[in-house]
Parts: C-alpha cells; structure tokens; sequence
C-alpha cells in the first residue's frame, strides 16, 4: 500500500522522538519513499544519523541549510510530498501548527504545505488535558489536521493518562489508511454511536455505560474509506471525526426519528449505538421527591429498534449490527443476526469493550463467523469498513 509514496516524517522535540525511529524504519520497509525533518530539540533526543541511516536520505533540521541549492528548503522539502506525518508532535508543535506559526524548518515545512498533515501527539497527560493544547486541537481539528492518538498509559515521565504516543505499528496503519484505496467512494454511511438518554424527570435519566468509542471509530474508518459519513451520535464527550457530518440526540426516539430521515438515501447503515431498550412511560415534569422508605416504581415502556425498523426497510441501506453480550457471544450474536434480519453483525463482549479503546470483535455472515482478533477499536473499525466494502454490490 505504502510503495512509492512520498511522506516527509517529522520529528519534534518529545522523548517518543525515539519510537519515530521504528516508524521511519516501518515506513521505508513498506516501501514508502521517506525524507525526515527534525526540529532542533529532536536533534538533541535522537540523532540526526539514525534517521539518515534509516531513510537512506540526508536529514534536514535547519531553516537556514546551505545543501538546498536555491535556499528554498522550507517549500522545496515538502513540495512533491503526498503526506506530512509529525511523530511526536509535541505541544509546543501542536500550538505552533494551530497558529500558523513557522520560526524552524518544521513548522515552515507545515505552513507552505500543499499536501495533507498527520500530527501523532505525545507529550505528558497535564500538558495534553491542559486547556491551550485542548483548544489547539480544536483548531487543528477544524483544519482538517489528521490526528492519530494519544491513548491513555504509562508515560516517559512516571505518570499515567491520555498522552502516550501510538505505537509505531498503528501510526503506519493510519498512514496505510490514509493511502488506501476508497473502497466505500461514491457510498452514504449512516452511523449510530453512543448511549441515549430516557429522561425519568428533569435530571435524571435512564441510560447505557456506553463511551461512543467504537462507533466513531466506525464513523472515522468509513471516512477513510472515502464515504460520506453522517454520524447520529448519543451524548458522548467525543471529537466529531474530520470530514464526518454529526448530528446530536438524545432520547432513543430523536435517534429514530434522525436515522428514519436519512436511512432511504443511505447506502450503508451502522448501528453502533447502545439504544436504551426501555424509556420511563409517563417522564415527570417535576424532580420526583424520596418516598420516605416506600418502594417507588417507575413503569417502562419499549423504544423502537431502530436497526430492526432500518433493516426490514424496502429498498433500504445494507445493515450492519452490533451485539454487546456479557455471555455466550456466539449464541446471542447468531440469533440476534436472525431475529433483526441482518447481512453482517458485529459482535463483542461487553467485558472487552467496555470504555476501552481496544476491543475483540467476531462478525457473522451468511459464509460464517470472521474473528477479527482484539486490538485498537480504530483498527477493528478499518478491518470491519473492508469487511462491509466486499459485500455491498460491485458496479459492472
Ligand atoms: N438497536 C437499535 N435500537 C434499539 C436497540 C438496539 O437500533 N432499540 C441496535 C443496536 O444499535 C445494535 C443492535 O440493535 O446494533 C443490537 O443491540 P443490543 O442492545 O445488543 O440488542 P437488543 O436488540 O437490544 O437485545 P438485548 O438487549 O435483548 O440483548
């Protein structure tokens, strides 16, 4: 996927510096025609020669390098580039990226760009949940500025949070992803993502522990893959993908009604959502008071299946479903398959998944079961879009 194609790899001034080394290592066994930059303070953590000697190219770090004959480096350098990765940027780099910022040949080389950037932060938890770096991201982010990462774990310094760099392997799967064919080009995918929320009165709701994680991961993999993605999302504190449209809602009937309007021009719908089975049947307007002892009932009623409506649709989008199970996975996933008439269901332990950003996944189709193995839910996200691209109908 990668042969041929010409990335410049940035490294800036973070102690991940050294895991770039294993990316530019990667990248060049893949095949991908490599030039590294290296800020000044990422000259000071891994040396300039080891990614010399890796990309098989002299490696830049000055603005004022005498080597580029016209003294253009800072356009020149990324000129004929299709893709700028920056692994780690730091954030200093972020903030400088965010501005428009260009007082080294790095962040020059991001400013006169032409091509895509890829940032992979890394940097310490406080300076990544700090409020700057939050709002750069944002920035960033509306800038159509790819970003890979961070997840949370034990970092450089001894503590532990969001801000680890991802490891070389899955940054190269991101790059991968970028450059992959867009098996899903000309296709509308619908996404569900997230809990709903049952309003039992004012302030308090019935609800799933669900993080959302999985299905915006779905929703970024089939951006990926080149479809026009809309993102019908529960309430959730998460970034909306780049290039993903998002609506919000809240009840598990807004949900319905968004994806009733928007499933017959859909090609594909992916129901990712942990709708809530069940909503309070007459939601009081007043916060109900303690019942001094006594026991309280609250009568329920049904929501609709929303993936049950879409499914038996005539005409309707390919479905795909997802089934949380606490036990007997293969069972459960089978019958649910059955019951709501499904081409592909996508199945998970709710034990594995959970809040986390890895998952284990099996699919089930009419040829079988396809275990997916566990890793990163972006991943399983990009094995699970390939898997739905060979089923939809080939154009002659
Ligand atoms: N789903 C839906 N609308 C609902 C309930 C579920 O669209 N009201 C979808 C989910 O998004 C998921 C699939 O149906 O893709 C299975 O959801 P799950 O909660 O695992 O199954 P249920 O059908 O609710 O069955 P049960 O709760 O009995 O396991």
């Amino acid at each position: 996927m990668l042969k041929g194609k010409r990335i410049l790899l940035g490294i800036a001034g973070g102690i991940a510096a050294y895991k770039a080394a294993m990316l530019a290592r990667l990248l060049v066994r893949a095949g991908a025609d490599v030039r590294v930059a290296m800020t000044e303070a990422a000259t000071r953590l891994v040396t300039p020669v080891t990614f010399q000697a890796l990309s098989n190219q002299p490696v830049w770090s000055d603005l004022w390098d005498q080597r580029v004959p016209d003294a253009m480096g800072h356009i020149e350098l990324s000129r004929d580039r299709e893709l700028i990765v920056v692994a780690p940027a730091s954030a200093d780099f972020m903030a400088k990226v965010a501005h428009g910022l260009a007082d080294d040949l790095l962040s020059t080389l991001c400013v006169a760009r032409r091509c895509p950037l890829m940032l992979a932060p890394a940097m310490n938890v406080e300076m990544w949940e700090n409020a700057a770096t939050q709002r750069n991201l944002g920035v960033l982010r509306d800038d159509g500025v790819l970003i890979e990462g961070p997840v949370a774990g034990d970092q450089a310094c001894g503590e532990t949070g969001y801000g680890r760099m991802l490891e070389p392997a899955q940054i190269a799967a991101g790059i991968e992803a970028f450059f992959a064919p867009k098996r899903l080009a000309g296709k509308r995918v619908l996404v569900t993502a997230g809990p709903t929320e049952e309003p039992i009165d004012p302030v308090r709701v019935l609800t799933n522990a669900s993080s959302g994680k999985m299905g915006y991961a779905v929703a970024r993999a089939a951006q990926e893959a080149g479809a026009e993605v809309t993102l019908v999302s529960g309430p959730v504190s998460l970034a909306t993908p780049a290039g993903v449209a998002r609506i919000d809602v809240r009840t598990a009937q807004e949900m319905f009604e968004a994806v009733k309007k928007r499933a017959p021009s859909s090609d594909v719908f992916i129901s990712v959502a942990a709708v809530a089975d069940y909503k309070a049947k007459n939601p009081s307007t007043q916060k109900i008071k303690k019942a001094n002892g006594r026991p309280v009932t609250l009568e329920l009623e049904e929501n609709p299946d929303i993936l049950a409506y879409v499914a038996g649709m005539k005409n309707g989008p390919f479905c795909v479903g997802f089934a949380a199970e606490s036990e007997k996975l293969d069972q459960h996933a089978k019958e649910k398959r059955a019951t709501k008439n499904l081409p592909l269901l996508a199945a998970n332990l709710v034990q594995d998944a959970l809040g986390a950003d890895t998952n284990s996944i099996v699919l089930y189709d009419d040829r079988g079961e396809h275990p997916l193995g566990t890793g990163a839910k972006l991943e399983l996200a990009r094995k699970l879009v390939e898997h739905v691209a060979g089923m939809l109908p080939q154009k002659k």
